[in-house]
């Protein structure tokens, strides 16, 4: 079957995520066939660049063959069991060996990101109240933060796009200003922005701090804010200021752990420990879906008690499930044996060379890179950019999904130079077609989420 017939039968039957539908009777769907390494192919054979890793992911490319073996394996031993009252051999040595990387012990595992970050927010309510100290109801994100969807993680998410619909729904928490470096003013460096940040964090806790229970961040990056990167400094700050007013501190590293930002952890650059650090996306190489929540042992010591509802009363039906842990240790195996981190410092340095002439372009703006993530901003951007960038990568087989006017490269950690040069080559192009008033424009305005 080709293509036509998938994509109508995906418009009758598939309720697609993160879409208005109608959009899809002139936005073509892709059904992809199959998947090795950084391509996607689809029903007629065309191939794709996942230069986004389907949703920032897929670390290591399409069908890495241990993941998949060691996936293969445990599908022989143990497929899934009930995880309360019942233990198996992956999630005991995924729990021990985040716990040896992080210092954080207790690992609690949920399904999809906000899953974990709705995990998180509870079990920080639970603690204080457990303490005494229920009236710590609320929480602190930063502007443009992006948690997820379901409705905890939505109430500390500043997506308009997403959250505004289902404000009637959303708890009231707070929000302070984000140490986004592209807000520096002239002669401002990134870390002034982030020392004014902290600052302005300092305002919120001095006033409201006994009613918090937590400030959640995404550390470095801000992925679903248009690849926001800020200085480490910014942690520290954060890191100290919940320290003097008694908060928690939630990294979300959903996100930018596993490497993405340089380190395997971002946190590691700030040379901080957060209370709760919320893990999904990378942590199976894109195979499965899993996520996790690690806490400190004074966290876990409020819960545990004779008083069955001071324990955390939290579950999930496939919670630890055996074969997306077995899929996360063979991805930490992959960072040992490989010496991924180190790998990528010369990746990342050889394709940060090869968009720099993106940079030098008139009209891009704020050119950026942390780890294996780049970013610029296109400006002034045509009404629609995002769509018309996203379907004109598409023709030159590149699958790219621009926010807002930002576009972004997020590519699996398997990229080669010819593939780097194919994704320059096809964002330059259709730069070109732009800047000589092509036909980049669609008709409509609504940016790609
Ligand atoms: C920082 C961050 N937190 C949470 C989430 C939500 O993860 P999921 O889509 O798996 O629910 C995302 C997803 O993009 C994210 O980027």
């Amino acid at each position: 079957m080709s293509n036509p017939n998938w994509l109508a039968r995906s418009r009758a039957a598939v309720w697609h995520p993160c879409t208005q539908m109608k959009r899809h009777e002139t936005l073509p769907i892709i059904p992809v066939r199959e998947a090795s390494g950084i391509w996607l192919t689809d029903f007629d054979g065309n191939r794709y660049l996942d230069a986004v890793s389907s949703w920032w992911v897929n670390l290591f490319g399409h069908g890495e063959p241990r993941i998949k073996a060691a996936i293969k394996d445990q599908l022989d031993r143990l497929e899934h069991v009930i995880l309360a009252g019942f233990t198996h051999a992956p999630v005991v040595e995924l729990s021990e060996r985040l716990a040896a990387l992080t210092g954080l012990g207790h690992a609690f595992y949920a399904s999809d990101g906000a899953s974990a970050t709705e995990v998180a927010l509870k079990m920080s309510f639970h603690y204080w109240r457990n303490l005494g100290k229920p009236e710590k109801t609320r929480f602190i994100s930063l502007d443009n933060s992006y948690h997820g969807e379901t409705a905890g993680a939505l109430s500390v998410t500043d997506v308009p796009l997403f959250s505004e619909t289902y404000q009637p729904l959303l708890r009231r928490n707070l929000r302070v200003p984000s140490p986004d470096s592209r807000l520096a003013g002239p002669g401002e460096t990134a870390g002034d922005v982030a020392f004014k940040a902290a600052a302005a964090l300092e305002n919120v806790l001095a006033k409201h701090a006994g009613e918090i229970a937590a400030i959640i961040v995404e550390p470095l990056v801000q992925g679903a804010a248009g690849m926001a990167m800020y200085s480490p400094l910014y942690l520290s700050e954060v890191r100290r200021l919940a320290d003097t007013y008694q908060v928690h501190l939630i990294a979300d590293e959903i996100a930018v752990g596993f490497g993405r930002t340089g380190t395997l952890f971002a946190c590691e650059q700030a040379g901080i420990r957060p209370d709760f650090l919320c893990l999904s996306k990378g942590i199976t190489g894109g195979f499965l879906p899993l996520s996790c929540v690690l806490s400190t042992d004074t966290v876990y010591a409020a819960f545990y008690d004779d008083d069955v509802t001071r324990g955390f009363l939290h579950s999930h039906s496939y919670t630890g499930n055996a074969l997306a842990c077995r899929a996360a240790l063979a991805v930490l195996d992959i960072f040992r044996d490989d010496d991924v981190i180190v790998a990528n410092r010369q990746r990342s340095a050889e394709f940060s060379a090869i968009l720099a002439p993106l940079a030098e372009r008139p009209g891009i703006r704020h050119f950026r890179h942390q780890g294996m993530i780049w970013a610029f901003d296109v400006d002034p951007a045509q009404a629609g950019f995002g769509m018309a960038f996203f379907r004109n990568m598409l023709d030159k087989g590149c699958l790219v999904r621009p926010i807002g006017n930002t576009v972004y490269f997020m590519p699996p950690y398997c990229i080669e130079t010819t593939h780097m040069k194919h994704l320059a080559d096809a964002a330059s192009a259709c730069l070109d077609t732009m800047e000589h008033g092509g036909d980049l424009a669609v008709n409509e305005g609504i940016a790609l989420p």
